[in-house]
């Protein structure tokens, strides 16, 4: 069978969901129904400059006449349907009467009004499969946002075609919507989506439009936020340059950076802070069962040396997790004394049903690697930064340290005025032990209360979608930066709330080695901006050399041998 018109290359022609002009494949996408809610620059994640796709959008005004009308020949509808116990759907529609009812009241009072709106999304491209290509993205993108989305059949010239000023032309189904003002101002699609927030600091300028984005951490619900990507995207140079400028905007803030790889010594100390160098007891102890980091809350401290002991220890069983819990609330009982690791010892070995195998597992800090932790507190930095360095710390006994060092951090934010900072890099340390990463969301959502933000660095935000209690940590980050990833599952996907063009950009997200800044993507409540991280040269030069200075110099240094 002849298809002459779609083979014309000059003239239009038209296949059943496609229309060619001239060159170029004209791909119509309808949407007979919107969502109820859209984030604020929704249009722009529909619509990313790098997809050819139009939006062509028509709206006539209803008289009021005509708008209460129709609102009431809608409600109508919704109460025949209540009435009828339509009981299944009841809230939806109890829903719908109610909002029926706020928009009659806002149609007297004209601060709304009813508006006709025709909308076609038109995806273009060179050749037909590349025009159904970015329509079929465009339509993952609508349905991601909760439209639903329409390919005009053998409608297609109905669909595309002009504009008029009456509206009265013939269209297809799922071409007109009846929206309120409201409505159609959520259309608009210049919305400016830059941050400015008075105060905040810069965390990049747009990659669309080189607008800066200016956050003010205090001024959100949560002061938290998260920085994930790739190893070399730029994780840790983002948190020093966020802890930099956040310094020059408060410079009474107050900074602990837990560094597992030993990279924010110098920086540290180049702002005039102190590091603790944690393997082997370098800079002296920090007692893992001091009551003092809760405050003389001794059942929370128990709680918490119950939960990092598990983490030392990830093959207890329940019975000995059990006899060890046991012994450590026992212990912290004893009101009078400051615990340390030999009373622990002690009571496990000494206790009822007592020796086996869990005073051999114990005996490491009796005699084995972890003999240096037993005693009382020996470090009391006193300056406003302190990075503690884990670096040199046997990589099995990372999440036990960080744990108990957290615990530490977190008695700090608690005792001390004034806005503090907590840098966690390497996060997924902690957030892959259930007990650890159950601490590390409480830490996170309690802290504000002691006008403490937290920076979460990790890899990957997939690390945290293991537990409930990272995916409810994730939910507590009011910023979060997503820079280089290798993939994006499905699963965090959804959880980000990412369309699809986002998650298949992350991957590609250029590097600070290949372009002199990192590329990202924010997510700043609702809003998604991609934004590059970019320093200044002032800045540049002085994270990368206090940054890349690797371990601080100091007077054992030679002895130094990093296990990471
Ligand atoms: N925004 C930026 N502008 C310029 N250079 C950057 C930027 N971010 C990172 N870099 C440079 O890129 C390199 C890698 O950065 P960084 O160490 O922060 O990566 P990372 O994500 O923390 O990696 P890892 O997972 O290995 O810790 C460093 O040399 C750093 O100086
Ligand atoms: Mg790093």
């Amino acid at each position: 069978m002849s298809r002459p018109r779609e083979r014309d290359p000059r003239g239009p022609g038209e296949g059943a969901t496609y229309r060619r002009e001239g060159i170029r494949f004209r791909a119509p996408v309808l949407t007979p129904r919107f969502p109820s809610e859209v984030p604020f620059g929704f249009v722009g994640r529909l619509l990313p400059t790098t997809e050819p796709i139009e939006l062509r959008l028509e709206a006539h005004r209803l008289s009021t006449g005509e708008a209460l009308r129709l609102l009431h020949g809608a409600r109508a509808v919704v109460e025949a349907e209540l009435a009828h116990g339509a009981t299944e759907i009841g809230p939806e529609l109890d829903a719908e009467r109610a909002s029926a009812e706020e928009l009659g009241r806002a149609l007297a009072r004209r601060t709304q009004e009813l508006w006709k709106v025709g909308a076609v999304w038109i995806a273009n491209g060179l050749s037909r499969p590349r025009a159904e290509a970015v329509r079929l993205r465009l339509i993952e993108r609508l349905q991601g946002l909760g439209f639903r989305a329409r390919i005009p059949r053998y409608e297609v010239a109905e669909a595309v075609r002009p504009a008029s000023l009456t509206g009265a032309e013939p269209r297809p189904t799922g071409y007109w919507q009846t929206l309120p003002t409201d409505g159609v101002a959520a259309l608009f699609p210049f919305a400016d989506e830059t941050i400015v927030e008075p105060g905040g600091v810069l965390v990049g300028l747009g990659l669309a439009d080189a607008s800066p984005v200016f956050l003010d951490r205090w001024a959100h619900g949560s002061y938290s936020w998260g920085i994930f990507g790739a190893t070399g995207a730029g994780k840790s140079f983002t948190a020093g340059l966020l802890v930099l400028r956040s310094l020059w905007t408060r410079p009474e803030t107050e900074v602990v950076v837990l560094d597992p790889l030993g990279e924010y010594g110098a920086l540290v100390r180049a702002l005039g802070g102190e590091v603790i160098d944690l393997a082997a007891g370098r800079s002296g102890r920090l007692n893992p069962l001091d009551p003092v980091t809760t405050g003389g809350d001794r059942r929370e401290k128990a709680a918490r040396v119950a939960a990092m002991l598990r983490a030392l220890f990830p093959s207890l069983l329940d019975e000995e997790a059990a006899a060890l819990d046991a012994a450590v609330h026992g212990l912290m009982a004893d009101r009078d004394r400051v615990p340390t690791l030999a009373d622990l010892v002690r009571r496990v070995t000494e206790g009822p049903g007592a020796g086996g195998r869990l005073a051999a597992l114990l005996a490491v800090f009796a005699s084995g690697s972890l003999a240096y932790l037993d005693g009382p507190t020996t470090i009391h930095p006193t300056a406003p930064l302190v990075a503690v360095s884990f670096r040199g710390v046997p990589a099995d006994q990372l999440p036990f340290h960080l744990a108990y060092v957290l615990d530490w951090a977190y008695g700090r934010l608690r005792d001390r005025p004034g806005p503090k900072l907590l840098v966690i890099d390497e996060a997924h340390l902690l957030a892959r032990h259930r007990p650890t990463a159950e601490f590390l969301d409480r830490t996170v959502r309690h802290v504000r209360h002691f006008d403490a933000g937290v920076i979460v660095v990790s890899q990957s935000p997939e690390d945290l979608l293991l537990e409930p209690s990272g995916r409810s940590l994730l939910r507590n980050l009011y910023a979060v930066a997503l820079l280089r990833l290798p993939e994006v599952s499905n699963e965090a996907r959804a959880f980000l709330g990412l369309s699809g063009a986002e998650a298949e950009w992350l991957p590609k997200a250029r590097l600070p080695k290949e372009c002199g800044y990192a590329e990202s993507l924010w997510r700043i409540g609702d809003l998604h901006l991609p934004l590059a991280i970019v320093a200044s040269t002032p800045e540049f030069q002085f994270l990368s050399a206090a940054l890349g200075a690797g371990p601080v110099a100091g007077p054992d240094d030679a002895a130094r041998s990093g296990s990471l």
